[in-house]
């Protein structure tokens, strides 16, 4: 899967949007790259929440910022992203600047680990509402492992039954990204 236009897309929409003391959510931390990508961003004041149900992935993203010096930036949470709204702190709500998705399985994983439409919508819904005004959700999804597509459609299809978000596709033979910001500001 080549992913890195779209990935290196993503942080450069992000950017304008994240700033020092900013709050910010990575929904599936993976490898760690985009957790370490915010962690950057929101600087000392800052704080970044990251999720992931797996283990390894969560490992792999914590010696990422250790390595980085970042470690004291982010949270690491291994929870589900759909449990989002229940596990972040109540004084986050309405304030993040930013969530990232990175959907689909962990490279050089176990590819039965895989985001699914049913959770990826909860959560989806979630992160909206905890979004600030002018926030900006990033969503990358692949369509090229089983229930890849169908994901990626429902992500489509969801968020533009969501009211009060501008929403930018940006599509590419393999990924979609999908943008949203949330109106206010
Ligand atoms: C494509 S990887 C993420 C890559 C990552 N953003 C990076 O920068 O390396 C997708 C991740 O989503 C995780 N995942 C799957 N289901 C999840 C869920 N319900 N909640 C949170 N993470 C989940 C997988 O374990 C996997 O690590």
């Amino acid at each position: 899967m080549n992913d890195r236009p779209l990935t290196h897309t993503a942080h450069q929409r992000l950017l304008p949007r994240l700033h020092e003391g900013d709050l910010a959510v990575d929904a599936t931390a993976g490898n760690g790259h985009d957790t370490l990508f915010l962690a950057r961003r929101v600087g000392v004041e800052g704080h970044v929440y990251a999720f992931d149900i797996q283990p390894q992935a969560l490992e792999e993203t914590g010696r990422r910022l250790q390595e980085a010096g970042m470690a004291s930036r982010v949270t690491l949470l291994q929870a589900g992203h759909e449990e989002m709204e229940r596990r972040l702190p109540a004084e986050v709500r309405g304030h993040l600047a930013a969530v990232m998705f990175n959907l689909g399985y962990l490279p050089g994983s176990d590819k039965q680990r895989v985001t699914t439409a049913s959770t990826t919508l909860q959560a989806l819904e979630q992160a909206v509402r905890l979004l600030a005004p002018g926030g900006l959700l990033s969503v990358l999804a692949y369509r090229g492992h089983p229930g890849g597509r169908e994901e990626a459609e429902a992500v489509g299809e969801r968020l533009s039954s969501l009211p009060g978000l501008a929403i930018e596709v940006l599509e590419s033979p393999g990924p979609v990204l999908f943008l949203a910001r949330k109106r206010g500001v």
